[in-house]
């Protein structure tokens, strides 16, 4: 089975338009459960633009299911993430000026500080993700520094025009299937809707999608149990096949 982690940044992003108490993600991680998310996925940035310190430890009280917390190798959020303990935390680029996170993290160039927040964040007991483009090389040192997993970005794939769209997947699938031989687990987000997953969801050995805008806007009309229904729905039946 393709584990879904629902991303609900975006509930967030909407309460901090009005600095208010709603909407709150807690409610949206809970729906999202009811729709059959396998986990909550939420984003704590450095610069706090969306979710903030307190969703991420009453997320923590309250979620069933995985929480899972992207997060930059910046200390304050490394120390944060060891009092919280979220059973995965999933390490991003962050830069300010950008409006989402717009590539894998370059471990080649950040080894050191990558490599010191892998081991802070393991020490106390939490799964560790890296977020990769399908680089070789970059993959080769995600294994070098121990994360028991790799989450490919797939954001190349989801922007790119229709007659590049398969050298992408098949440059995800390969990735996937170095990351699998180097015994990680692969996971893949960033982009993904409800049409374009299937593909995605379908490369063998894939374990677990972080998917966000597309949820929340679907559940904007639809509401969110029901938007996440559908899309694990989609997602299990790219695995049927
Ligand atoms: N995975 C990672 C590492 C991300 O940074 C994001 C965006 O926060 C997502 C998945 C979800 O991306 P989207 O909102 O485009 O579905």
């Amino acid at each position: 089975m393709v584990e879904l982690g629902v991303n609900i940044d975006h509930v967030a992003t909407v309460r901090q338009a009005r600095k208010t108490y709603e909407p709150d993600p807690v409610w949206a991680a809970a729906a999202s459960e009811l729709g059959g998310a396998d986990a909550i996925t939420v984003h704590l940035r450095e610069d706090r633009r969306h979710i903030q310190d307190r969703d991420v430890r009453v997320l923590r009280e309250t979620v069933s299911v995985k929480l899972n917390l992207e997060m930059a190798c910046a200390q304050e959020i490394v120390e944060i993430a060891c009092q919280v303990k979220p059973h995965q935390a999933t390490l991003v680029p962050e830069r300010r000026e950008e409006v989402t996170t717009e590539g894998g993290l370059d471990v080649t160039r950040h080894r050191d500080s990558v490599a010191r927040a892998v081991q802070r964040l393991q020490d106390a007991g939490i799964f560790v993700s890296l977020f990769l483009d399908p680089d070789p090389a970059q993959i080769d040192l995600a294994a070098q520094l121990g994360v028991e997993a790799v989450e490919l970005h797939t954001g190349q794939y989801a922007l790119a025009a229709e007659r590049d769209r398969l050298t992408q997947l098949a440059a995800l699938a390969e990735g996937g299937r170095q990351i699998r031989e180097l015994g990680m687990r692969l996971h893949a987000g960033h982009g993904l809707n409800y049409h374009n997953v299937q593909p995605i969801a379908a490369i063998e050995g894939m374990r677990e999608l972080n998917i966000g805008h597309a949820i929340i806007a679907r559940a904007l009309f639809a509401g969110m149990e029901q938007a996440v229904r559908e899309m694990k729905r989609v997602i299990d039946q790219a695995t049927r096949r």
